[in-house]
């Protein structure tokens, strides 16, 4: 993701500033009760909700993909619709659910007609998104659809090529597996994606 993040980075460190007492560190909640109102790109005209994230601050694994649907834009929550219920079932498969994860998107609104995000948008949004991963540390990032890799990993490589490796982000160890929708249009490839939460379930209790 672009380099807003930095500046954010710094600014969570404890330390940062000038003044002797550091400011106290935000808490995810009190995070989330400020993206609540964000206006920083368009897609706050059109949106319902701010779709902050879901599940465990404290969990080893987060999941990230690419922006909220319609019924995450309805229900404030991501991934409820029908490619949320999939990934719930793939979490099962590998004992776990959503409350022992964590779950969010690379942007917080939903963009009209369900189009990718674009460049500005991202680039607004990763205010948010630094800032909550600074404040989850997870151990394990992955990485849902060819979207989320794309633009977390700043890359314009294929999911092909991206999937079945490891990557870094921010020195968070970060695989990227197949996108629930495209699993619910190309189930063939349901196997494969078993693999990838074999692969995250062994590094996590590894
Ligand atoms: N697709 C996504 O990428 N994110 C959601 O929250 C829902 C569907």
């Amino acid at each position: 993701m672009p380099a807003a993040a930095d500046v954010v980075a710094s600014a969570l460190s404890p330390g940062a500033g000038a003044t002797s007492e550091p400011a106290p560190l935000k808490t995810l909640q009190e995070l989330s009760r400020e993206a609540a109102d964000c206006r920083l790109c368009t897609l706050a005209e059109t949106r319902t909700s701010v779709v902050f994230g879901v599940g465990d601050p404290q969990a080893d694994l987060v999941l990230i993909g690419e922006a909220p649907g319609r019924d995450e834009d309805l229900r404030g929550e991501p991934f409820v619709g029908r490619a949320g219920q999939l990934l719930d079932r793939m979490l099962q498969a590998i004992g776990l659910d959503r409350k022992r994860v964590y779950i969010m998107n690379t942007i917080k609104c939903r963009p009209p007609n369900n189009r990718d995000p674009k460049p500005d948008e991202v680039q607004a949004c990763n205010l948010w998104f630094e800032q909550q991963l600074n404040m989850l540390q997870p151990k394990m990032i992955c990485l849902l659809g060819r979207v989320a890799a794309q633009t977390v990993l700043e890359t314009d490589a294929s999911l092909g090529s991206l999937r079945g490796r490891w990557h870094d982000y921010r020195g968070v160890p970060t695989w990227v597996t197949y996108h629930p929708a495209y699993l619910l249009r190309s189930p063939q490839q349901k196997k494969k994606s078993w693999q990838d939460m074999l692969v995250l379930s062994n590094r996590l209790r590894g």
